[in-house]
């Protein structure tokens, strides 16, 4: 068991949370809840940042007092996360009287070390970042994210952040983890090379922030404050709480705030002699489609709670932790969102739960069965379980999020398969497969609890309910307990019920990109499977009805789910010859990632020559019925564009490797 202490930034209080919050903040508690899962020790920690002078002349303009205008608007940001089922064990504010205490304690430990001497202050200033700029970041009077800067001259206490340059570097050199991702660690480094000046961090011209201790004519600088926040939750560098959690720190931040987090906090804690946390992830941002700002101009397309109340909560925080990128920024679309929702949980999960619940309804009452008789498949299913596990739990030891869930998705794939290739409905009408039928329903079912358990961090209420269904006990819902295959119990009597994710009927317009307000509404779930006696055995067993669409489609359309049936792989050619019987064929051999090379026949002689191909990087339909050609057995086709001489060969880059998935 380890311990971890895990923070968002605190949030300014200046409006209601968007996506881009959102992201920080579901990122953050699904690392908790993974970790809870393992069995660590987790503390998790998020709030709001209050004092500062955007908030003073907000309040101002409000004609009301700064106090009663941050606590309006830091319980906006208490009920979203409530409601969105954030699970934060405490909940700062920079008002709070135990903050401004531990502020204070920092700024005496500051002085005592003699890093904060009173100069004069003059430079330009932006409210809207709440900092300080040099004239060559200044761009048409203007901040780098923008704001407007205004000349301020005023007397003010220094920090000697100079004096820790070099302690700061020897410091990065030793702990390369300390900024992740790696790009991020690098412009830390080059930005502390290039020289550390001192810094400003305080103020007289405004009241709205915590006095400074030594002389109450200054008010602490805002990020100084704001960054103590993470340890005046614990009550301060010497309480019983920071001896357990502090320094096994994992700060969670956005790529604007870097420097502040990375630079100046460490070397405050360095000035105090307090210990430094152990390490900070940085991730890129949430814009528009057309790169646009979260802000008013995308309406309530990005308001966390709409999104949420239409779409479900699950839904938003699977959206946000499968597409977003740590390293980059990420693009917000309606489309991209309905097109996961329906692809990965209506489809994929979603299919595999109520096909899997509603053939154990069918043929065996809803009970999971004894273990039967295994076969091929049944080991083709577990070894994919098998290389999905390290691979998940590695994903997540190095926050990657996005790399985890698709791990994930492999196994339900892979199990999605096994019910077409194993076809519990043709096992079903014959007696004699009776053990056979058994041991794919408890395969499928374990497989289930599997992935439910490695969901509930990222799914928590859907996995949580599918946990449920398949009647695993609670002491059960461990990571400990996915790492042996049948656990789940001969016996458990389980409830099939409606479909766990309802797909998304996506209106004309959600299919343009760029709209951005979403309009679709979930679709209704489906009925629960009828009970077994009722219900005729059919010759195959089509996807439920959960997974199918809500309309007919419109001729020539084809769903999500019958592109995904196609097998698109990156081939590379090996060999290339004419076809013995045939001008117009070439007879290739390709490496598809597989233990042998394919066979294919092709008809492009009329515009390639044997030698031409070999090395070429193609695309294989990989799942084409054999076909013999004249004579010659062919095993998939290449794809192509335009006829006769004029045809080209699909091309990927040289550099994917043989068998990497297309689609
Ligand atoms: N109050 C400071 C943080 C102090 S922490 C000691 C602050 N607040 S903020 O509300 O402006 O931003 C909080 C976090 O939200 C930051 O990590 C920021 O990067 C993140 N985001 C704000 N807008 C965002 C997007 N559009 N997309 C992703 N994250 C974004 O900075």
């Amino acid at each position: 068991m380890s311990t971890i202490y895990i923070t968002t930034p605190i949030y300014y209080v200046n409006g209601a949370p968007h996506v881009g919050h959102a992201y920080t903040t579901f990122a953050a508690d699904t690392l908790a809840r993974w970790h809870r899962l393992a069995g660590d020790d987790v503390r998790f920690l998020t709030g709001t940042d209050e004092h500062g002078q955007k908030v003073e002349k907000s309040a101002k303009e409000k004609g009301i007092t700064p106090k009663a205008h941050v606590d309006a608007t830091s319980a906006l940001f208490r009920a979203a996360w409530d409601e969105l089922g954030i699970s934060y064990d405490d909940f700062i504010r920079t008002t709070d009287e135990r903050h401004e205490k531990v502020v204070q304690d920092l700024w005496r430990a500051m002085e005592a070390n003699g890093d904060i001497y009173l100069g004069k202050y003059e430079g330009w200033y932006s409210i809207g970042d709440e900092a300080y700029f040099n004239e060559d970041e200044i761009v048409d009077g203007k901040s780098p994210s923008g704001h407007v800067v205004t000349w301020t001259v005023e007397p003010s206490y220094f920090f000697r952040l100079s004096k820790y340059g070099p302690k700061l570097l020897d410091f990065l050199r030793a702990n390369p983890e300390f900024v992740r991702p790696e790009s991020r660690y690098n412009e830390v480094m080059r930005f502390v090379e290039g020289g550390l000046q001192d810094i400003s961090i305080s103020r007289t011209t405004i009241e709205w922030g915590v006095p400074s201790p030594s002389d109450p004519k200054h008010v602490v600088y805002v990020w100084l404050d704001a960054l103590t926040n993470y340890m005046s939750a614990l009550g301060g560098p010497d309480t019983e709480l920071s001896r357990k959690y502090w320094p096994h720190v994992l700060h969670l931040l956005g790529k604007d705030i870097v420097r502040f987090h990375a630079v100046y906090w460490p070397c405050f804690l360095l000035a105090a002699g307090w210990p430094l946390p152990k390490r900070m992830f940085v991730h890129g941002w949430w814009v528009g489609v057309d790169g646009q700002k979260m802000g008013k101009s995308l309406g309530n397309a990005i308001e966390p709670l709409h999104l949420a109340r239409t779409y479900g909560r699950d839904c938003l925080r699977y959206f946000l932790m499968r597409e977003g990128t740590f390293g980059t920024d990420n693009s917000f679309s309606e489309k991209a969102f309905i097109d996961r929702i329906n692809g990965d949980l209506a489809n994929d999960y979603g299919n595999l739960a109520s096909r899997s619940l509603s053939m154990l309804s069918r043929y065996e009452a809803a009970v999971v069965p004894e273990r039967g008789e295994a076969d091929r498949d049944d080991d083709v299913l577990r070894a994919v379980y098998e290389g999905v596990r390290p691979e998940l739990i590695r994903a997540m030891d190095e926050l990657a999020l996005q790399r985890a869930l698709a791990s994930i998705w492999e196994l339900v794939r892979a199990a999605n398969k096994y019910v077409d290739s194993t076809a519990p409905w043709v096992l079903a009408r014959d007696p004699a497969k009776k053990a056979r039928l058994r041991e794919v329903l408890y395969t499928l079912c374990e497989t289930l609890r599997i992935v439910a358990t490695w969901t509930l961090p990222f799914l928590p209420d859907k996995a949580a309910a599918l946990l449920d269904r398949l009647g695993v006990p609670a002491e059960q819902r461990t990571l400990a307990a996915t790492a042996t295959w049948g656990l789940l119990k001969s016996g458990t009597q389980t409830q099939p019920g409606d479909g766990l994710f309802p797909r998304i009927e996506k209106p004309a317009e959600a299919a343009e990109p760029g709209d951005a307000v979403p309009t679709a509404k979930p679709a209704k779930p489906a009925k629960a499977p009828k009970p077994a006696a009722e219900v005729a055995p059919k010759a195959a067993e089509p996807a439920p009805k959960a997974a199918e669409p809500a309309k007919p489609a419109a001729e020539g359309i084809i769903e999500y789910d019958h592109f995904a049936r196609l097998h698109l792989r990156v081939a590379r050619i090996l060999t290339a010859a004419r076809h013995p019987d045939a001008d117009r064929l070439l007879v290739l051999s390709v490496d598809a990632g597989e233990a042998a090379p394919r066979t294919i026949c092709a008809g492009i002689a009329v515009r390639y020559a044997p030698e031409d191909l070999v090395g070429r990087a193609v695309v294989l339909l990989a799942n084409l019925a054999p076909r013999k050609i004249r004579g010659i057995v062919s095993n998939g086709m290449l794809l192509a564009a335009g006829e006769g001489p004029t045809l080209e060969l699909l091309a990927v880059p040289g550099d994917l490797p043989p068998g990497t998935v297309i689609g």
